[in-house]
């Protein structure tokens, strides 16, 4: 029998109108709260001012960076690093999607300890502990808000880079899902796909386990079922609950299994033409498990069929959700191919580790091609 090691020093909230009930615990991890965010929904929501207020109500001190950008890099690392020990803040409190969340983790590291954020990409040892991490997800995709993991555009290497390590899990998360009844039904439908992928290449991780499968398996029963839901009806309270759920369940299993090749292929079509990370994982996965089932994981693509039914019409469950299912639908040409096909193999440097098989750039080249 496989050996089993299980770790989650998280406290884990989710529930309605939780936030003003749970965040105030936030005065056990700090004194002085650096609040990260994206520009723009955490003050369109009227988020901010619920923040603010707990906050200031237990007299916490709060500094605010709002600055993060939609796939944020290593300048929004740094901006905000600087900001957090000019301050000295003591904590940090990320609100909002991937983004926000992995930047928050990223200045939790860097603001304890030397260097630029470039010199802890991948596995490495802190010389100092990372500052404590309070998450506030407000999409149902990233699942961010328990993982090991924080994912930064690195211009310069043209791709992802991840900064992995248990010391940058959210000591607390929120998921107060009233947050998420205001967020376009585009973004639910995009971020939901980001957690079905999460689920799907969870599963197929070399890494799987039993508890991994676990969560990935419930987690992609309930967005085959909710998310078409919530597509038909954007009003639906409960739909939009179980995807949040389920994004969570999927934070779960990539924790403990990381992610396979369509993740780093998605890298290329967002760094080509800033392709939404979840759409791009959308469009890529059914081409990507059209090829697996060729080649060496026809069980385990089986065995998901049983939970998905025939996977060869994923790329339909994609375009009734309102999402591209092409690459030509968002802008690319078959001039792109060689171009993304050289990124897919950069880009998938790290998840080709969980897979088992190899693939290289003529594989990637195909699986583009037909996905165009
Ligand atoms: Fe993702």
């Amino acid at each position: 029998m496989e050996k089993v090691y299980f770790s989650m020093q998280a406290k884990i909230y989710f529930e309605s109108g939780g936030l003003e009930k749970y965040l105030p615990e936030i005065k056990n991890y700090g004194r002085k709260v650096l609040i990260v965010s994206g520009k723009n929904f955490i003050f369109r929501s009227g988020l901010y001012d619920r923040l603010s207020k707990i906050l200031s109500d237990r007299k916490i001190e709060q500094v605010l960076y709002s600055d993060v950008n939609p796939e944020p890099d290593t300048y929004d690392v740094e901006r905000g690093s600087r900001i957090c020990r000019k301050e000295n803040c003591d904590c940090i409190l990320a609100v909002g999607g991937g983004s926000a969340i992995d930047v928050g983790k990223s200045i939790a590291v860097l603001s304890t300890n030397s260097g630029a954020i470039r010199d802890y990409f991948g596995e490495r040892e802190y010389e100092n502990e990372p500052l404590p991490v309070i998450a506030v997800p407000t999409t149902c995709g990233t699942g961010s808000e328990v993982t090991r993991f924080a994912v930064i555009v690195d211009r310069e290497g043209r791709t992802k880079k991840t900064i992995s390590s248990e010391k940058i899990i959210p000591k607390m998360s929120i998921l107060d899902s009233d947050l998420l009844q205001t967020l376009p039904q585009k973004l639910v439908m995009a971020t939901g796909m980001d957690a079905f992928s999460h689920s799907a290449e969870s599963f197929l991780s070399a890494r799987a386990d039993h508890i991994s499968k676990l969560f990935a398996k419930d987690s992609l029963k309930l967005l085959k079922k909710f998310l078409p839901e919530a597509y038909r009806e954007p009003d639906n309270v409960n739909a939009r609950e179980r995807i949040f759920l389920a994004s969570l369940l999927a934070g779960f299993s990539i924790n403990r299994t990381g992610t396979i090749v369509v993740h780093g292929m998605g890298y290329s079509l967002t760094i080509k033409r800033n392709i939404h990370h979840g759409t791009a994982n959308a469009i890529l996965l059914p081409y990507v498990f059209e090829y697996l089932k060729e080649n060496g994981y026809g069980e385990e693509i089986s065995e998901l069929e049983e939970i998905l039914g025939d996977t060869g019409k994923l790329k339909n469950f994609v375009h009734d959700i309102g999402l591209p299912s092409t690459l030509k639908e968002t802008g690319f040409t078959q001039g792109d191919i060689d171009e993304l096909s050289e990124l897919s193999v950069i880009g998938t440097q790290r998840s080709q580790k969980n897979m088992k098989i190899q693939m290289n750039r003529d594989n990637f080249k195909k699986i583009l091609q037909d996905a165009l």
